[in-house]
């Protein structure tokens, strides 16, 4: 397998009156060619930003990005006159009224990304919506193309963005919290969705979510973030087994066990530290039960093992 994305060094600054902080701070990540990653950290943690950046779209003017680089497909997007948005790579949001355009049919506001990408006509572009309509199982989509945004259920008006997102196979799709608006029954049945398009289609996945259980039903690999900084990257299978990071194991057992409902969930104590004056060391040391002198006064670095990365001192030495 090759990597399709491979983001360096990435740092995103924001500038809001006077503060400043820093997120992403500086992460490294893959994603290889037909490969899901699923990318999980408590709300705040810069999921969001890190998108948007891979996108070319972080918020100006409180955003910039400070550094790094981001290749996609053999070429740096930070370099690139035409971003390849809305044709490589797509993006699907967590909210989809935000992004379809109310006065407009579905039908017209998927066809139009068709006429204008393919250069193809009315006609086909009509029958390749319904199409793909079918395949994302929305019914009676002859039907459904007449009608507006407005006409359509949540979980529907999702499926219908996750259509205009797949109309151009994307090498790469992201979908950043496509699951976190809608209730538990639609919720599933769009993780299903994913999981079909997953295994129908050659396109990688970027999937986003605060939620590790909603992660757990998809990603190959798992990045762990935290407070704008990486601390776990791992294939999902070991993850589980045997998470490396102390954040990552309270991420897992604050997941409600299906199997024993009626024990309490831990969450894990604390919160979210502020970035703009984040903890000295490691960020999550506040929060950790392991911490030690070391996780206080100096940051460490991603160590290696098995495949696998942590950014914790527990680590150290034992790394390949
Ligand atoms: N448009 C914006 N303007 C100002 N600050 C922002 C903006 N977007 C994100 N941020 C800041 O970046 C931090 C990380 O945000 P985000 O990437 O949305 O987190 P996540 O997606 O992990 O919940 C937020 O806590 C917020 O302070
Ligand atoms: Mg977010």
């Amino acid at each position: 397998m090759n990597p399709l994305l491979t983001v360096e060094d990435l740092v995103v600054e924001f500038k809001i009156s006077k503060a400043k902080f820093r997120t992403p701070d500086g992460v490294s990540f893959t994603v290889m060619e037909n490969e899901c990653v699923g990318f999980v950290g408590e709300s705040g943690s810069g999921k969001s930003v890190t998108a948007l950046a891979i996108m070319g779209l972080v918020p100006k003017p409180q955003g910039r990005i400070l550094r790094g680089r981001i290749i996609f497909d053999g070429t740096d997007l930070l370099k690139v006159d035409e971003h390849p948005r809305g044709k490589k790579i797509s993006m699907v949001f967590q909210n989809p009224l935000n992004s379809l355009n109310p006065n407009m049919k579905i039908g017209k506001q998927l066809t139009e990304v068709l006429e204008e990408h393919y250069g193809i006509s009315h006609k086909q572009a009509i029958e390749k919506v319904v199409e793909i309509m079918k395949q994302l199982q929305i019914a009676d989509p002859e039907e459904m193309v007449k009608r507006y945004p407005f006409e359509y259920s949540g979980g529907m008006r999702q499926r219908v963005m996750i259509a205009m997102a797949m109309l151009c196979e994307p090498k790469l799709l992201i979908a950043d919290e496509p699951t976190t608006a809608l209730d538990v029954t639609i919720q599933a049945q769009i993780i299903q969705l994913f999981k079909q398009l997953k295994s129908q289609s050659k396109t990688s996945i970027l999937f986003i979510s605060h939620d590790l259980s909603v992660i757990s039903q998809i990603a190959d690999r798992i990045i762990v973030m935290y407070a704008g900084k990486i601390c776990e990257i791992s294939p999902m299978k070991e993850l589980f087994e045997k998470p490396l990071h102390p954040y990552t194991a309270g991420l897992i057992s604050s997941i409600p066990d299906m199997k024993e409902r009626k024990t309490r969930l831990k969450s894990i104590e604390g919160n979210v530290p502020s970035l703009i004056d984040p903890p000295s060391g490691c960020r999550f040391h506040p929060r950790c039960q392991q911490r030690m002198k070391k996780c206080v006064e100096s940051e460490p670095p991603l160590f290696s093992i098995k495949g696998r990365q942590v950014k914790c001192w527990l680590y150290e030495g034992v790394e390949d």
